[in-house]
């Protein structure tokens, strides 16, 4: 719990680290896409390829419908887990958002050999 709490801590802190680029249109939540991806990959790698933990997925090369469909269970609650649950809420991931970031990772080459 600890380490998640510090995780977590990190990642606002990281808001305010990362400039935003000049130009980039954002939303209601006052993030620009850009800046909802680079949290995401605080976690799990620019590319969805290089989790920050080995209990935290791949992103990569997954089907875009999978991912989009973790996504919407976890803003809905059906699917829990703080870390995720709080990311959603915190980016105020709208359904154009979850689309658009599950086409991104799941454009990415997977990890091949993972658990040979
Ligand atoms: C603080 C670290 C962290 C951040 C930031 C984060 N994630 Fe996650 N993500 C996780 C963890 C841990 C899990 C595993 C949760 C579980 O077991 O349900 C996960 C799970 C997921 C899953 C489910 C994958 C699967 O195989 O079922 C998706 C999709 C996902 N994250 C997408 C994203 C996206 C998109 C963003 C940016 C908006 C993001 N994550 C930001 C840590 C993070």
């Amino acid at each position: 719990m600890h380490r998640q709490v510090l995780t977590i801590t990190l990642i606002l802190l990281m808001f305010n680290v990362f400039g935003r680029d000049e130009g980039s249109t954002t939303d209601d939540s006052g993030l620009a896409f850009e800046d909802k991806l680079a949290a995401c990959a605080a976690c799990h790698g620019v590319n969805g390829d290089a989790p920050l933990a080995p209990d935290y997925p791949v992103l990569a090369g997954q089907y875009k419908d999978y991912l989009q469909s973790a996504l919407s269970d976890y803003k809905t609650g059906r699917r829990q887990h703080i870390i995720m649950n709080m990311q959603v809420e915190a980016l105020q991931l709208s359904d154009s958002d979850i689309e658009r970031l599950s086409a991104y990772f799941a454009s990415k080459s997977g990890v091949v050999g993972l658990g040979e």
